[in-house]
This record gives structure tokens, sequence and C-alpha cells, in this order.
């Protein structure tokens, strides 16, 4: 069979090299080329006979699709994926190396009891696969294993053998044999997946694609995948901690604002229907540069810990150092306490971390980590069931939040018994929730109300 052509393609001009180079020679730009498939021109066809059998409809004409979803054994996976799997649609799951995808979704290739399922391994071997469900504990009748690397081969072997699941770990080992470039590239990467697209929307077959994320954090090179399929869900936590989150980036589907939760344990992983519980630490003793945030990621309210140590700057250049928030958040909370609220913290070193090892992206934890920050500084530890929910502006002020019912009703059945919240969150329903509600609008008043003695 003769190769397809491949040829280097800028993204910004279009600009066409056999050869890679890093800088484009006619634009200028930098590590803009990416190797892409030569389809042969063809001179369009305009005429009526092209189109038999294809003509625009009204809504009402169209019939929907019945999609029955399939539910998995996982309920934190059919929350993510919108209620269940919808047959025909091709789900990517993306994460870095070690993270748990192949654990997780074999975990879930077991856990279909009535559906053939098919799993292509181009990682492991079928041993190695089988001492991984051993540790698992858990065995099906209806789920083949089959080590296959290439397109060809897989989309043969899924015909003869009919699933109702294929799945494909991983997307970066398959390689069609039209395209000479090797396994991983992106235009392999892109010509693999589409091929299986086709193939599983005319078969109607479900199939779900383990995808690694390169270094600058994308899955499988520049989102190329993102567009084809219709749901990428990411699979990510530090591998040195037992926490996992599945979120879903984009969902043909169903909302992209839920989160499965998940603790990585010996044998596989489990559920965690109530993160909170294992965010905070058990201890009773109050120690300082510790604060409670009454957080939402996606739509779970949860309360996570935040800890911060502040201590005097050995050298010049003061040190800021944070772990799961983001850096240039913390340095700008920094300067609005220095600036705002009159703290000097210019030379001191300061260390945040958010515990259990998670990533934290809600702007309602600025009010948690200020107070941390503040309490270390002064070595007063906050007072025990306190937590707080509130966004800092650049001047000090506290701003409205969202979900601000949720995170009282977490805070209140965790047996908090106070929460700071911001003056500006009127018209909410606090529920007749046993709590102290204490309201500020900036930040120096949270501060007089909380080591006022
Ligand atoms: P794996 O699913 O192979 O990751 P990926 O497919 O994303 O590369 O999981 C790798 C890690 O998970 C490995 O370091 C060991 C750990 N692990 C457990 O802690 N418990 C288990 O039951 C299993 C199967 C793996
Ligand atoms: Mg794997």
């Amino acid at each position: 069979m003769s190769k397809a052509k491949t040829a280097y393609t800028c993204q910004n001009c279009n600009y066409q090299t056999p050869k890679w180079v890093g800088r484009c020679p006619s634009c200028g730009q930098w590590n803009t080329l990416l190797e892409e498939l030569i389809v042969k021109e063809k001179s369009p066809d305009f005429s009526a006979a092209s189109i038999s059998g294809n003509k625009p409809l009204t809504l009402n004409e169209i019939t929907p699709l019945k999609t029955a979803r399939i539910k998995t054994g996982i309920d934190e996976v059919n929350r993510v994926l919108g209620g269940g799997i919808v047959p025909g649609s091709l789900i990517l799951i993306g994460g870095e190396p070690g993270i748990g995808k192949s654990t997780l979704i074999l975990q879930l290739a077991l856990g279909l009891d009535n559906l053939r399922v098919l799993y292509a391994s181009g990682e492991e071997s079928i041993q190695q696969i089988k001492l991984r469900a051993e540790r698992l504990n858990i065995s099906s009748e209806k789920c083949y294993f089959i080590v296959e690397t290439s397109l060809e081969n897989l989309i043969a072997h899924s015909e003869q053998f009919k699933p109702d699941i294929l799945i494909v770990d991983s997307i970066q080992t398959l390689s069609t044999e039209l395209i000479e470039s090797s396994p991983g590239s992106v235009v392999q990467v892109r010509e693999c997946t589409s091929a299986i697209l086709k193939y599983a929307k005319r078969n109607s077959i479900a199939v779900f694609l383990i995808g690694h994320i390169n270094k600058e954090g994308s899955l499988a090179g520049p989102k190329v995948l993102e567009h084809i399929v219709d749901a990428v869900l990411q699979f990510e936590g530090d591998s040195n901690y037992m926490f996992r989150i599945l979120r879903s980036i984009k969902n043909r589907f169903g909302s992209t604002s839920e989160l499965g939760i998940f603790e990585m344990r010996n044998d596989g992983l489990r559920e965690v229907k109530n993160p909170s519980e294992l965010l905070i630490s058990k201890i009773n003793e109050e120690v300082s540069g510790t604060a409670i945030a009454a957080t939402v990621e996606g739509i779970r309210p949860f309360l996570v810990e935040i800890q911060a140590l502040v201590s005097s700057a050995a050298y010049g250049t003061p040190q800021r150092s944070s772990t799961g928030f983001d850096l240039r958040r913390l340095n700008m909370l920094l300067a609005v306490l220095e600036k705002r609220a009159g703290f000097k913290l210019q030379s001191k070193d300061v260390f945040l971390n958010i515990a259990g090892g998670i990533r934290i992206d809600d702007p309602a934890t600025d009010l948690a980590v200020i107070c941390s920050i503040l309490s270390s500084n002064i070595d007063i530890a906050i007072p025990h069931k306190t937590c707080f929910a509130g966004e800092v502006g650049l001047t000090g002020e506290i701003r409205a939040i969202n979900r601000i019912e949720q995170r009282i009703s977490e805070a209140s059945k965790l047996g908090f018994n106070r929460i700071f919240i911001p003056k500006l969150n009127k018209g909410f329903d606090a529920g007749g929730h046993n709590i102290t509600i204490d309201k500020a609008s900036r930040v120096d008043e949270v501060f007089r109300n909380l080591f006022r003695k």
C-alpha cells in the first residue's frame, strides 16, 4: 500500500515545507509547524446528484435519537458523563502518566456486566492487565482483552467481535499504515481518532480513548483531539497523594461542571462520596496558619484545609511558593495584604499548601488563604470550627461569590459553627442551619472579628 504524504504546515500562515523547522521561514513564528496529511485536491462537484439522500430538514422533521444511556458501575463516572455512556459516543480520558487512567478504565470495563467490551491495549501485555485485575479483585466474563497497536487490525478485530464498548489504551500507541510518522505524532493521533470516530458512529459503539497529557499539559499535542471527540474527561491529581479528580472538560451530552472524586488505594480506585471529611485534618488542637475554605469545584461543595507558613526571609529576596493554589494569585493576595490592610510581609517567606494534594481554582478560597497567612504571621490560631468563603479584590474588598447556600449548608453539615461570607451576597436562604454567619465587606473587618479577644 502506498503511504500517504505528509508535510509540515505552519498553523499561523499555512506555509508548507517537507522538513520540520523550528521557525516558520514565511511568517517568522516559532513552533507553529505541525505535520499534516497532504490531501489531493479534487475539483469541487456542485451537481445535485452528489447530495442525493441528504436534504435540509426543519426541527419538526428530525426524529430524535433514542439515547438510552449505559450506566457504568461507577457512580462518579456516570455523574461526570451526565448520566451514563451515550451509545456511539467517543470519550477521551486524559491524564498524566501514572495517574490511574488504566486502572479507572479497567475497573469500569469489568463493572459492565451485560455488555460486550473489547479492551485493546498498546501499553501493557495481557498478563500485566490480568495482574492488575487480580489486584482490583474483580472479573467479568464479557470483557475481552487484546494487545494491538495497528489501527487497521484493531478495527478488523472490532468488526469481527462486535463489542458494545471499545476501549483503546492509549491512542498514542496506535498507528495507521497509511502514514509514515511514528505512533504518538500529531498526524497519527488525529488520523487514528478520526478513523475510530467514523467506525464508532457507523456501528453505534461507544469508545473510550485514553490519552496522555504532554509536557505543556494539553491532551495529545495541540488539542487535536478535543474537537473530534464527544466528551473529554481529565483525570488529575498528584500521584504522591491518594486523591484523584475526574473532570469533564467537554461534553456534548451533559454539563461540564460535574466532578468525580476518587481515592487511589492498594486495591484500586474507590469513589469518595464525602470529600470534605478527608480533606480536613482531624487534629483537635488549634494551630496557627491553617484556615478552612468552603469551596465549590464544579457544582460540588466541599471544605478544604489551607496551610500557610510565614517566616522571616533568610536571604534578600523572600520566597513565595504554593502547592495547589495559583502562585500569581498568592502574590496578588500578599500585595493586597501589604497595601490595603497594612501588614508588613515584604521581608517574609510565604509558603502555601492545600491539604490532600488537590488543586483549587475557586476564587472564593481567597479569604481562607489570606486568613491562614495572617494567622501564621501573628502566630495566633484561627478559632476551631470556623470557615471562610469569599473572593478578595484588588482594593481589599470581599466580592460576592456563587453557590453561597451550598457552601453554608456543607459547612454546617460538617459541624462548623461559624462561617465568614461576603456582605455583598444578598437574597440567599440560609435555610435554618445551625451556624453563625459573619458578613464582611473588607478583609480587615474579617481580621478584627476573628482575632478580637
Ligand atoms: P495506572 O492506571 O497504570 O496509570 P496510567 O494508566 O494513568 O498511566 O496506575 C498507575 C499507578 O497507580 C501505579 O503507580 C500504581 C497505582 N495503583 C495503586 O495505587 N493501586 C492499584 O490498585 C493500582 C492498580 C494501581
Ligand atoms: Mg496506562
